[in-house]
């Protein structure tokens, strides 16, 4: 499938963040890999913060919290590295933290297909934990991004004693199924601009999935990403942009798309 396209949850500006710890300010078991790490235990209260929110994690007690983090480990990783590469074994997830990492795979002809960008409060890498298969994606930070990993030797016994937690994770991989079968859906069906209004508006929605929605909205993300989330070329992307520029229905600058009034973009689905 050429254009399998977003889960998309938007990028930087206006995106929930789980935690408010920068790098130096993550624990004991803090391994960076992008940079440099001051390191000391959490409190008990920053324990708590940091799953506060998450999809997942974020129905777990202090015991439990306690229990999962002496099994995981800190990840630091910098703007646009690779986290891990399609086809490489798995056995460990992630949980994002803090920042965003894009989901991705690439054509022969090189072209990039983004099949959703996540932020913090998500997870990722729980396909080739759950079914011991190759990972079916590459996964990169697109902003310096805090993970959380877990590895599937401790986080299976760990599911294994909580049935709440198995639904969550139910909860949370029907969702994305639901997602990815109206992106295949919108790439088979819909014209580029309404698949573009759809990717902008989810993008949009999904940054204040914590807050209240203020306009303007600002997107942080690159026309040739949007053209991987809806399956189109970069220029055509742009083509179509600079038309919604002109009609005011948003405004371009580098890497970021401000949109006054979603309703406006929404009308155009
Ligand atoms: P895994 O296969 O271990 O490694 C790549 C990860 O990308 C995968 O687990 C999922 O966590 C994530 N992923 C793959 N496909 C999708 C998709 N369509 N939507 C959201 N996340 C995905």
């Amino acid at each position: 499938m050429a254009r399998l396209d977003d889960q998309a949850t938007p990028v930087g500006a206006g995106a929930p963040a789980a935690i408010a710890f920068p790098p130096s300010r993550i624990g004991s078991a803090y391994h960076p890999r992008g940079g440099e790490a001051s390191v000391r235990a959490l409190t008990s209260s920053e324990k708590q913060r940091l799953f506060e929110g998450h999809a997942l994690f974020g129905i777990l007690g202090p015991r439990d919290i306690d229990a999962l983090l002496s099994h995981a480990r800190f990840e630091h990783y910098r703007a646009g590295r690779l986290i891990f590469p399609k086809g490489s074994p798995g056995r460990s997830m992630m949980a994002v933290l803090a920042g965003s990492v894009r989901i991705s795979t690439t054509s022969a002809n090189g072209r990039e297909a983004v099949l959703a960008i996540l932020n913090a409060g998500e997870i990722f890498g729980e396909m080739a934990l759950l079914d011991g298969g190759e990972r079916t994606a590459d996964a990169t930070a697109m902003s310096d991004s805090d993970l959380l990993v877990i590895d599937q030797r401790d986080f299976i016994p760990f599911l294994k004693s909580r049935s709440d937690l198995c639904i969550e994770f139910l909860r949370l991989l029907s969702r994305r199924l639901r997602r990815t079968d109206e992106l295949v859906e919108t790439a088979l069906f819909d014209r580029l601009d309404s698949r573009l209004a759809r990717a902008l508006v989810r993008l949009a929605s999904d940054a204040c999935s914590d807050s209240l929605p203020k306009p303007p909205f600002k997107l942080r993300v690159s026309q040739e990403e949007l053209g991987g989330i809806v399956g189109a070329s970069r220029e055509n992307v742009n083509k179509q942009l600079r038309a919604w520029q002109r009609a005011g229905l948003l405004e371009l600058a580098k890497r970021l798309i401000v949109i006054p009034d979603l309703d406006a973009l929404e009308a155009l689905i």
